[in-house]
Formats: structure tokens, sequence, C-alpha cells
């Protein structure tokens, strides 16, 4: 796999617009295609509404920013790219088609990877020239803010692409979690889902709103979650036996069980009560407003953690040392991004 001077994206609605960010940011060009040529004025928007945010995340010296272009030729991409990241609908069949087309006129040693929230590598692999270099990447929204990015192969990945991945997204402040196998929703997005149908059972059965059910975890799980996991915390909360402890304690519960396994069906009335329960919630305040919102305060936690080099904040830490150490190597002016840095 290549040094990445130009990541290629495919697709740039809100995740394809957050690797943009990310990218530029940390000093790799840019070329985005989507077919519906209206996306370029959008992309340039969310590149400018998360420099806010980025620009306050680290005051290390960073690489000069890179280069945003545009195009509605998939093709022409894919020429260019030394990396290519997909972002396109959520659709088995679409998605193997246009990451087919893609890897016709990509070079051999280019990288393509899909931010799929849960599809498998080896369902999207299946069509590819050189379906080696096929991966799942699967960032978090906001992807400029938040490090996470889930690593996923196929059957027929190479590990060499993996590793190559890996130093990639490192190199632009990213956490890569490598999944061991290939399974649907990857490892995040099975946790979310299990709590997200929890919340649709209890608003369905008039248990709770959308609004408490945010603040039974705002106010607590959620806020030792940024730090330490539900394993972990679980852990502490056995006292000096720990986990074997918690097992044995809450064990039965787990068999009774406290949690629905099938998803409600969504019902209109449902539908309803989500979009009221989530409006009362916004107050009135818009969608960029609450991103603002929320990205000033992951910005403030990650500095946070920072200070104790734990999770988020020890991806942060690193980062800047590695900027810093880059700097003093280019003699202070640290506006070089040579080859083979990778
Ligand atoms: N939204 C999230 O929170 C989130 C998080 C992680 C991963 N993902 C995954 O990222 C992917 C994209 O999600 P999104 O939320 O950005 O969707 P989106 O609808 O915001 O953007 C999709 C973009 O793809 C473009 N597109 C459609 N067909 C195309 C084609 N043939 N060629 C090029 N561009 C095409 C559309 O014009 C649009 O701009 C999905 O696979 C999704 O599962 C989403």
């Amino acid at each position: 796999m290549r040094h990445v001077g130009t990541l290629g994206l495919l697709g740039t609605g809100v995740i394809g617009g957050g690797w943009a960010a990310r990218a530029l940011h940390f000093g790799v060009d840019v070329i985005a295609a989507d077919t519906r040529p209206e996306m370029e004025q959008w992309l340039r928007g969310a590149v400018e509404n998360a420099a806010g945010a980025l620009g306050r995340l680290t005051s290390a010296p960073l690489p000069r920013p890179g280069r945003l272009s545009f195009t509605t030729d998939l093709d022409a991409m894919a020429r260019q790219a030394d990396f290519i990241q997909e972002n396109i609908p959520e659709q088995l069949e679409l998605k193997q088609r246009v990451l087919a087309q893609v890897s016709r006129q990509a070079a051999a040693d280019v990288a393509i990877a899909s931010s799929t929230s849960g599809l498998m590598p080896t369902d999207l692999q299946r069509n590819l020239q050189h379906p080696e270099r096929l991966l799942v990447a699967h960032p978090f929204n906001p992807v400029y803010l938040l490090p996470l990015v889930e690593l996923v192969g196929g059957v027929r990945t190479s590990a060499a692409t993996i590793d190559a991945a890996a130093v990639f997204f490192t190199r632009i402040g990213m956490h890569p979690l490598r999944v061991r196998r290939e399974v649907p929703g990857h490892l995040t997005d099975r946790l979310q889902e299990a709590l997200w149908r929890e919340i649709l059972h209890m608003v369905n059965d008039d248990i709770a709103t959308t609004g408490e059910l945010d603040d039974s975890i705002v106010y607590g799980p959620g806020l030792r979650w940024a730090a330490m996991g539900t394993n972990l915390i679980y852990h502490l909360a056995g006292g000096e036996t720990g986990m074997r402890h918690m097992l044995r304690q809450f064990g039965p519960a787990l068999k009774w069980p406290w949690t629905h396994l099938e998803a409600p069906e969504l019902t209109e009335a449902l539908i309803d009560k989500m979009v009221s329960g989530t409006q009362a919630q916004a107050a009135g305040r818009s969608i960029r407003e609450l991103e603002r919102l929320r990205d000033d305060c992951l910005v403030a936690i990650q500095q946070v953690l920072k200070q104790y080099n734990i999770g988020a904040g020890a991806t942060l830490r690193a980062l800047e040392e590695r900027l810093h150490r880059e700097a003093a190597v280019a003699g202070g002016s640290a506006d070089q991004t040579a080859p083979g840095r990778d």
C-alpha cells in the first residue's frame, strides 16, 4: 500500500464531509466524488463548520492543511486517490456495484475502505478487482472529532491492507480498533443498537420519554463511559473481588431478563413519540446549534482525558507528541508531508 497524499472520498454526505474535514486538517489532500453536483457546496460548508472545533482540539504544530477538490466523475477520483474511503448509502447492491466500478480504475496498491455501519466486508469485496485491498473502516459521527475507527477485514482482505489502513488513520489522529472477526454491525453498532432497541421499547410502552431516557445515561453511565468501558466499570462495581462478584450478584438478572431482545414494531405512533420527544429536548435549537454544542463538549472532554492519558485522551496525547517530534525534525517548519512518513 502506498503513502497517502490524496484521500479519495466516494459519497460526500454526513460521513464523507466528516472524513474530508479530518483529513484536510491533518494535511492530507482530498478529492471528493458524489453523483450529485450540489453536494460540492454542502461539502465545503461541512468542512467550514468543522474547522472551529477541530482548530481548538490541539495547539500542537500541524502540517499545512490539505487541498479539497470535488468531482462528479467517480472514475477520475479513483485514478487520482492514494486511499479511497466509500461513504454512499447503506445498501449492499449499490455499494457492491460502485466499489467494483471504482476498483477497476484504482491502482492495485490503493486501499479501498467502506464506512458501512453494519455490512460485512466479505460481501462488499465480492466483485472487486484486487479484493485483498478492501476493508471496512467504520467511523463515528462527527468523524472529525471522534477518534474511533473500526477496521474489519473480509475473507479475502490481506493483513497488509489492514496494517496500512491503521497507519494512515493513526496519522490523521484516530484510534484504529481491529475487529477480529466480521459480524453484522461490527462491535460498536451491535452494542449501540441493543441500547436503542430498549429505548424504543420503553418509549413504545410509555415507560419513559426520550428525554428521561437520555437523562438516565447523561447524568450517570455516560460520564463513566468516556474514561472506562462497561466491562472495566463493572469490574470496579464488584468491590475487591471485581468482575467475579459482579457476575455472581447480577447473573440471575441476566436470565430473567430485564431486556427485550427483539426490536419493537416501528408503528406511526412510536415514530411520533420518538420525534416529538427529541423535538422537545431540542427546545427550538437547530441541528447546527446542537452540533456546535456537542462539538465543544467533545473537544473539552478529550482535553481533560488527555491529562489522565486515558481513552480518547491517550490518542490525542500520542498525536500531539508525534506532531511535536515531526515539527522538531522539520526544523520548526512543520509543513512537510514527506512521502514515506507512513
Ligand atoms: N450517519 C452516521 O452516523 C454514520 C456513522 C458511521 C457510518 N455511516 C455509514 O456511512 C455511509 C454514508 O452514510 P451518511 O450518513 O453519510 O449518508 P448520506 O445520505 O448523508 O450521504 C450519502 C451520499 O452518497 C451520495 N451517493 C449516493 N449514491 C452515490 C454513488 N453511486 N456514487 C457516489 N455518491 C453517491 C449521496 O449523494 C450522498 O451525498 C453509510 O454506509 C452509513 O452506514 C453513517
